[in-house]
């Protein structure tokens, strides 16, 4: 996603309670960040936040941390989870700016994530580029260092060619695919959030693609 560059973002991250600012120190503190001590979900590539905004809105008993590599990006995301929670205090998100392929490295090993949101990210369609697909088998190594067991992997895509891949990676890497659907929107799924890309692509004709995996 091209964004250009936001001079206020940064900024107002510092300046944001629910921004992680040296995220390298993460590590070891998530059990006493959150207000409350409860379950929780990553946002992997979170973009502008208009899907988590409304998720972690929706479900106050669920911490949430989403992680994007830009903060340019981010520091609109702060602003959508603002005004979704409008006068209400932000207790249950946690932003942070990360490469994701380097996810292991913020959490200590009894530090467990319940469940990986990944939404429409790059499909890296080049064939020496599939690796760097957040759902190549090589990072889904990395994300179960992470997940609990019987955690849950949530994606969404608009790319045939990566749904059918990630349906191999996650064999590969062990997940048990729980279901999957080459058109979510067809289907009977009231809770779904459409995320911006998503809302994006259905303008565009092009179909949501999902898989939910658990690692066993
Ligand atoms: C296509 S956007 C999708 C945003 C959002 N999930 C949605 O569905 O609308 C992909 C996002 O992933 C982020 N991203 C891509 N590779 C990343 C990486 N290695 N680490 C962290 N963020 C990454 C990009 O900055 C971008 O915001």
């Amino acid at each position: 996603m091209r964004i250009r560059k936001k001079k206020w973002a940064r900024p107002e991250l510092a300046a944001c309670p629910f921004y992680i600012g040296e995220p390298e120190k993460a590590a070891g503190t998530w059990k006493t960040y959150f207000e409350k001590e409860q379950p929780l979900h990553l946002d992997l590539g979170c973009g502008k936040c208009t899907f988590l905004a409304k998720l972690a809105h929706r479900e106050p008993a669920v911490n949430f941390i989403g992680v994007d590599i830009s903060q340019d990006i981010l520091g609109v995301a702060k602003r959508n989870i603002e005004a979704e929670f409008g006068e209400e205090p932000v207790e249950n998100v946690a932003l942070l700016a990360f490469n994701i392929e380097k996810l292991d490295a913020l959490f200590a090993p009894n530090e467990k994530a319940a469940r990986i949101y990944v939404n429409f990210c790059n499909p890296w369609q080049k064939a020496g580029d599939h690796k760097r697909r957040l759902t190549h088998t090589r990072q889904l190594e990395t994300y179960k260092k992470i997940l609990a067991p019987g955690g849950e992997l949530w994606f969404k895509t608009d790319n045939m060619d990566l749904y059918l891949a990630t349906q191999r990676y996650l064999q590969e890497a062990g997940f048990t695919i729980l279901c999957k659907t080459d058109d979510l929107h067809s289907e009977n799924a009231p809770d779904n959030i459409e995320s911006e890309h998503e809302v994006m692509f259905t303008a565009q004709g092009i179909k949501t693609k999902a898989i939910i995996a658990r690692l066993d």
